[in-house]
């Protein structure tokens, strides 16, 4: 099902911001501004700045190097978010920060196999069932809103079946150069920056404000939680999961499915499956190898 939706064209020119001929912000969905007008508004070096249009207050983002898809003939793709928790939530935020710059997204709901939340409705759209509820839709966009790996890995395995599409959202006040590879169903939250020769997999979580330096790579379904700085040179394995704030010098390896604490300073390997933390960051549990 598709939804009526807004068209929005911005561009950057320079230091400059043009919009034209219309503009609107999310969380408004059938919201149309009137075609023909235009306004000019200088921005104030790199940084985003706020315009008024017509009443709608939007937040414009200057970045040279990329370009934002825009919705072209005015239609919005629909997109269910998995999991109506914290995260989730979080999930249906950037979603909104996505639309603010170019209306691309209409969330349908969410789904969550809490029984509690059956009918409910979460930041103002509905839950609309458990997981199941996405087995007969091929090819619906969805979200995962869920940050922990293990629990990712369980929910894609369970929804393989399904022939979903997982679009790689990204916020748009992310900031990476073109040398950056993003996966399907990765998600880079508000303030993350990505430099150069960087490739990230598939389902990945950059959580807000991670810094993530050159060459390096963040294989499927690993997650970093807020603030994590990644220095050059570094792999994070699959499905591991990086505590908030933690920090890694150039050219570590964080293994499969380890584990690193909150404010962590890795300043050697972490091997697979295992959990570090502490400054320097000391392995404090490593599972038995199995035979
Ligand atoms: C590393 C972590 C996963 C360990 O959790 P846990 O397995 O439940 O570990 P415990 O709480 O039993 O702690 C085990 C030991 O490690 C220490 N420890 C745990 N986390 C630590 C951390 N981040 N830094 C330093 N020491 C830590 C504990 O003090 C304890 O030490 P002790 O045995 O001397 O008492 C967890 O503490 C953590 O840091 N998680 C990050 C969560 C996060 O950032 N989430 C972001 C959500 S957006």
């Amino acid at each position: 099902m598709r939804s009526e939706a807004v068209v929005s064209r911005a561009k950057v020119v320079r230091c400059n911001l043009v919009v034209l001929p219309s503009i609107c912000a999310s969380g408004r969905p059938g919201l149309r501004c009137k075609a023909g007008r235009k306004q000019t508004t200088s921005l104030q070096g790199l940084r985003p700045a706020r315009v008024s249009f017509k009443g709608v207050s939007i937040t414009c983002h200057v970045n040279s190097e990329r370009s934002y898809p825009q919705v072209k003939g005015g239609r919005m793709e629909d997109i269910i978010i998995i999991g109506a928790g914290g995260f989730g939530r979080e999930v249906w935020w950037l979603i909104e920060e996505i639309n603010a710059y170019s209306p691309r997204w209409a969330v349908r709901g969410f789904v969550d196999d809490s029984p509690s939340l059956k009918g409910k409705h979460v930041c103002g759209v509905p839950v609309l069932g458990t997981l199941d509820v996405l087995m007969d839709k091929p090819g619906h966009a969805v979200a995962l809103g869920v940050g922990i790996p293990g629990v990712k890995k369980t929910i894609l395995e369970k929804l393989k079946p399904a022939g979903l599409s997982w679009p790689t959202l990204v916020s748009p006040d992310a900031r990476m150069s073109k040398f950056v590879s993003l996966g399907a169903g990765t998600l880079i939250t508000s303030g993350c920056i990505l430099t150069t020769q960087v490739e990230v997999g598939a389902h990945v979580l950059l959580n807000l404000a991670c810094t993530v330096g050159h060459d390096t790579r963040i294989m499927t379904g690993a997650t970093l939680s807020p603030g994590v700085s990644l220095s050059g040179y570094s792999t994070v394995g699959p499905w591991s999961d990086i505590g908030t704030r933690a920090v890694t010098i150039p050219g570590i390896t964080i293994g499969r499915a380890a584990t690193v604490g909150a404010g962590a300073v890795v300043i050697r390997d972490v091997p697979a499956g295992a959990t570090a933390v502490g400054n320097p960051a000391r392995v404090i549990r490593q599972p038995e190898p199995v035979e």
